[in-house]
């Protein structure tokens, strides 16, 4: 047991797009193996799409992060993040009240809006300081500005959240600072929500308290969906824009396909393909068993934890061959970037609209796009659950 190796393991240098070579070896050889975690706990790692598949809608395994035996990322797992870190029926009951403003037809209706919003961003982008910071410029307001719309969140408050959730979703910060982060953040939306009982509005938060008068949900359980959906609303999305933008500038031959391209299919695949090829959620899908599960001619006992490594699970060659190669007109629908089962991303047909917007507008309008530095300049972000890059140096 004391062999497991570390996880998460490290990227090659010079590959920052591909997953760690010690987790590919796992997949070629042993695709269900004990890794050894910061607390020195030994939970499985699954490496395989057909088993993590498997087991992600196998109703025994659990996402409760309070059972013991869950293979917590860091120090801190008190204070569940809502319905992410809970199993059925309770996860069912509050991802319920929260579905309907994520459904493909809402979310279409949004799209002008999100047109609207990356257009009058790259105006700005344009207009000021050239080289510019794509995160800090376009990456993180876009997302930001279309989740606080549809959450009813003053977007005038995004350094607060921003700086926030930067902390909660790096590992490497400490629990104090993680739990004052967590309290903070659910503070203020139970402010946020305070108002809004009082002056409801036409916004998702405003819905959740007419369910707090009914007595359907409780005002904190509301507070907790809230920041729930703030921080997976924009941080995901965010360093998919710009990991995604460096991974095509990486490419130019992809990136010329989407920039000469007004074909809405060809951009949705390159949405599809760049989730499979990038992976950010990279920190894996973590699980515990609550009954013993015989998968990949092993046997996982009730009470171990599991991790589903979604990311080398998305470069698995018997579901998508090459599977190193970005190839934008590839068919990678199947990929599991928004994870499987109950818990699957409730948030996907808005990233999904907003990627696409983002895709087909930023190179089209600056076909000179480039980087304003060098690859081996840029500060990646391996500490954190979601990866991508701190900042990116663009000019055109
Ligand atoms: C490219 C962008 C995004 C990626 C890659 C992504 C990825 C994921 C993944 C992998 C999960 C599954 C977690 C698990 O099984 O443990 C998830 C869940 C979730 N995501 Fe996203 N997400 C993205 C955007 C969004 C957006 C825009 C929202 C909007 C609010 C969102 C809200 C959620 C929520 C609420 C869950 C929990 C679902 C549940 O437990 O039932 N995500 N996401």
């Amino acid at each position: 047991m004391t062999t497991a190796p570390s996880f998460p393991a490290a990227r090659a240098a010079g590959c920052p797009f591909d997953p760690p070579p010690a987790i590919r070896s796992l997949q070629e050889e042993t695709p269900l193996a004990r890794v050894r975690l910061w607390d020195d706990s030994t939970p499985w790692l699954v490496t395989r799409y057909a088993d993590q598949r498997k087991l992600l809608s196998d109703p025994r395994v659990s996402a409760d992060i309070t059972r013991p035996g869950y293979p917590s990322p860091t120090p801190l797992r008190g204070g569940a993040i809502s319905f992410i870190l809970m199993d059925d029926p309770e996860h069912a009951r509050l991802r319920r009240m929260v579905t309907a403003p994520f459904t493909i037809k809402r979310v279409e209706a949004m799209r002008p809006g999100v047109q609207e919003i990356v257009d009058d961003l790259i105006d700005e982008m344009l207009a000021g300081p050239n080289p510019a910071d794509l995160v800090t410029a376009f990456a993180l307001p876009v997302p930001s500005l279309v989740i606080c719309q549809l959450l009813g969140v003053p977007y005038a408050d995004h350094d607060f959240f921003q700086d926030k959730s930067n902390v909660l979703i790096n590992r490497e910060t400490g629990p104090e600072a993680k739990a004052a982060a967590g309290a903070a953040l659910s503070e203020y939306l139970d402010e946020l929500i305070g108002e809004k009982l009082e002056k409801p509005g036409e916004d998702l938060l405003s819905g959740l308290t007419e369910r707090i008068r009914t007595g359907e949900l409780t005002r904190q359980e509301a507070a907790q969906m809230g920041v729930l959906m703030l921080i997976a609303g924009h941080e995901t999305t965010a360093n998919m824009i710009t990991l995604g933008t460096l991974a095509l500038l990486e490419h130019s031959d992809q990136l010329a396909l989407l920039r000469e391209t007004d074909d809405p299919k060809l951009v949705a695949s390159a949405v599809e393909e760049l989730l499979r090829y990038l992976h950010i959620t990279h920190n894996g899908r973590r699980r515990v068993a609550v009954e013993d599960i015989e998968i990949a001619g092993q046997v996982i006992r009730a009470g171990e934890g599991i991790i589903l490594a979604n990311d080398i699970g998305n470069r698995d060659p018997d579901v998508f061959p090459d599977p190193d190669r970005l190839d934008l007109r590839r068919d990678s629908r199947r990929h599991v970037a928004f994870g499987f089962g109950v818990h699957q991303c409730l948030g996907q047909p808005l990233a999904r609209m907003e990627l696409q917007v983002v895709y087909s507008t930023l190179y089209r309008r600056v076909p000179t796009l480039r980087l304003a530095t060098e690859l081996s300049e840029i500060k990646f972000k391996h500490d954190g659950s979601v990866y991508g890059v701190y900042e990116l140096p663009v000019t055109w």
